[in-house]
Order: C-alpha cells, then structure tokens, then sequence
C-alpha cells in the first residue's frame, strides 16, 4: 500500500528520563505493531519537556538518546517519520493559534495540569497550561487518524478532539478528528512500590519503575521486590492491585491473558510467579537494549534520520498549516 491509501498514526514522548516499561508496554509496543501497516509518525516531544526547566545539555543528550531508542525499537525511519518536535517549527506555530480556539475553563479541568502544578508549585508556568493545546497541535497537523497512548493521555486526546471539532465547526472542514488506540492490557502500568499509582520515570523511588535500559540483574531485583499482598495466590481480581499490574506486565511480554497466567501459577507461590514475570522482561526487553547500544554510538546516522525525518514531518505539515492560516483570514504570498 502506498502512504497516501494508509491510516495515519501518530504519537509522541517526551525526553523526561529513560522511558520506563510503562511507556513500553503502554505506547512503544504499539507503535511498533502499527508501523507495517500505517503511514506513522514518531517523534520525540522536547518542546513539551521544557515545563520543567531541564539543562540544556541534559535537553539536548536525553533527545538524541530518546530518539535513539525509537530507530531501536524497529521504527524504520525511511518507511515511518520519525524525528524531534522542536525540529519541526509547524508545531509551535499551530499551536499558538489553536490557544485561541480553546477556552480557559476546559484547559482548567486537565488533570495532568492540576497534578503537575501541585508537584511543581514553584514554577506553574503558562506553558505547562497550555501544553494540551501543543499536544492538540502536534496531532491535528499531520491529519492523523489513530494516536496510540495509554490510558493516562485520554483527557489530552479528547481536548484535541474538542477543539477541532470547535474549528472545523467555525471554518468548515480543517482537520480530521483523530480516535486514541489504547491498549487492553498495558494502558496503566502501575508503580511496583504503591501499585494504586501510575508508573513514572519521575518517582523518587527507583524500585518503583523499571527503566528499559535496566541492567538484568536490576530488572530481576525490582520485580522481586515489587509490592504484592499476604494471599499468596496469582489471580486477577480487585483489591489486588499489585499481582494485577504483574501479571499485566506478564501478559504483554508473553501474549499469555489472564486465565492462562492463573493457571500456569496455580498452586504456586509469588515467588515463582515474580521470577517468571522478571525473565519474561528481561527477554521482552533485551533486543532493544542491544540495538539502542549499537545506534547510540553512532550520532552521524542518527543526526541524519533526525533531519530528513523533520524535514518529512515539516513539508507535510506546512500543508495544513497553510489551509488553517488562510481560512483564519491571514495575508499568504501566494
Ligand atoms: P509521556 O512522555 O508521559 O509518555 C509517553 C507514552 O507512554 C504512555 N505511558 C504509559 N502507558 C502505560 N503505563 C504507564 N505507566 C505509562 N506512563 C506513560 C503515555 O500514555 C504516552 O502514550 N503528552 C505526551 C507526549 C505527547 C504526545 C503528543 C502523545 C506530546 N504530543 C501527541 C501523543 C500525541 C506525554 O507526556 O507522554
């Protein structure tokens, strides 16, 4: 099938810190299965990053490793476009006139909005209230049918579809309102230390998240300290939050559901079953982490599909930008 027949697809993360399983399980793993059959597009989130005021140098070093990461996950970069937001001067500029499309109220109710600004009181800047519009930005730019995310990013895709909706009611159709996939098992990996939260590469506690570059031995000792409960019995039900975010780890890397995993642990204690879960990462994950190491040393390729990837993402960008500056009333060159 030729790109113009296929759905478009696309999804974002932000360079924060090494991703975690939960990006892995949640987003990652999708975007690999739908990069064969859809007209995708990847990318690196560095203007969202900066809410938080990172170093430059930190900025600059974590998005070429995160990007690193994405070529090693499989994502053909000839095929898919894969690149770095900031790269792409589209999204800002959409971005800044989509803020005028949406109201203070609706942005007011974002939950990430309300968490983050709790959590960085000391710098609730206008960008981290604006952030959704970007998020709206990125999306509606590129026209795009399907964006793979997990659970935790519902609010923010359903923004997006607000306001372009809102748009296209005032200039007429503009932009294609786009569906979240959101995966059946793996939307919500949870923190292995308080399993009733969600896991993020930002806790404090570092037993609470696996990096994907873990060493093995790390992954091992943090499943087997992961939080469980005094039942001693494998089996998906409520009030065990920690066993049911294990065994949705153990489903997703082994393609096993729920009813096999309580029957292949049956009779036997979590001991076993924390083992099994631990190996069953460290082979999910062990592919990428050989091919991220091979392509991290290797910055001349990777500047090279970052280039040609923005200068793909762009060309096609610029194609809406334009159609939305000139219903909005614009003076064009041509
Ligand atoms: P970010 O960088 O926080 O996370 C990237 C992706 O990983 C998913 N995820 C999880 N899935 C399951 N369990 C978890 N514990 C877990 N933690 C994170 C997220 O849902 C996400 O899919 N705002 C976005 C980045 C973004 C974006 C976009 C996404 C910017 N523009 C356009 C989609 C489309 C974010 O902060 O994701």
């Amino acid at each position: 099938m030729e790109n113009q027949e296929k759905k478009t697809v696309l999804s974002f993360i932000q360079p924060t810190g090494t991703p975690t399983l939960g990006n892995y399980l949640g987003a990652f793993k999708n975007w690999k299965k739908m990069s064969g059959d859809y007209d995708c597009l990847f990318a690196v989130a560095d203007l969202h990053s900066i809410t938080v005021r990172p170093k430059p140098e930190d900025l600059r070093r974590r998005s070429l490793e995160l990007y690193a990461l994405l070529l090693a996950l499989g994502l053909d970069c000839e095929k898919n476009t894969i690149f770095i937001q900031s790269m792409v001067p589209e999204h800002g500029q959409l971005a800044w006139i989509l803020e005028c499309y949406t109201q203070f109220g609706e942005a007011s109710r974002m939950t990430q909005f309300k968490d983050k600004s709790e959590k960085h009181s000391d710098n609730v800047n206008v960008g981290l209230f604006a952030y959704p519009v970007l998020m709206a930005a990125d999306i509606l730019l590129y026209q795009t049918d399907y964006v793979p995310i997990g659970a935790d990013q519902k609010q923010h895709l359903e923004i997006t579809r607000d306001i372009a909706e809102r748009f296209n009611g005032i200039y007429g159709n503009s932009f294609k309102i786009p569906e979240p996939f959101i995966g059946e098992v793996g939307a919500n990996i949870k923190s292995l230390q308080e399993p009733a939260k969600k896991m993020s590469k930002s806790d404090a506690n570092a037993k609470a998240f696996i990096s994907i570059l873990d060493d093995d031995n790390v992954i091992m000792k943090k499943i087997k300290s992961a939080i469980t409960d005094s039942e001693a019995k494998v089996r998906y039900a409520e009030g065990k939050d920690g066993v049911n975010n294990l065994m949705s780890i153990y489903s997703c890397c082994t393609g096993k559901n729920m009813q096999e995993i309580e029957r292949e642990f049956d009779g036997r204690g979590y001991g076993d079953f924390k083992n099994a879960v631990g190996e069953a990462v460290v082979e999910e994950l062990r592919p990428l982490k050989q091919e991220y190491t091979r392509l991290i040393n290797d910055k001349a390729y990777l500047m090279e599909c970052a280039v040609a990837g923005a200068e793909k993402a762009s060309r096609r960008a610029g194609v809406t930008l334009k159609k939305v500056m000139k219903k909005i009333g614009f003076v064009q060159a041509k």
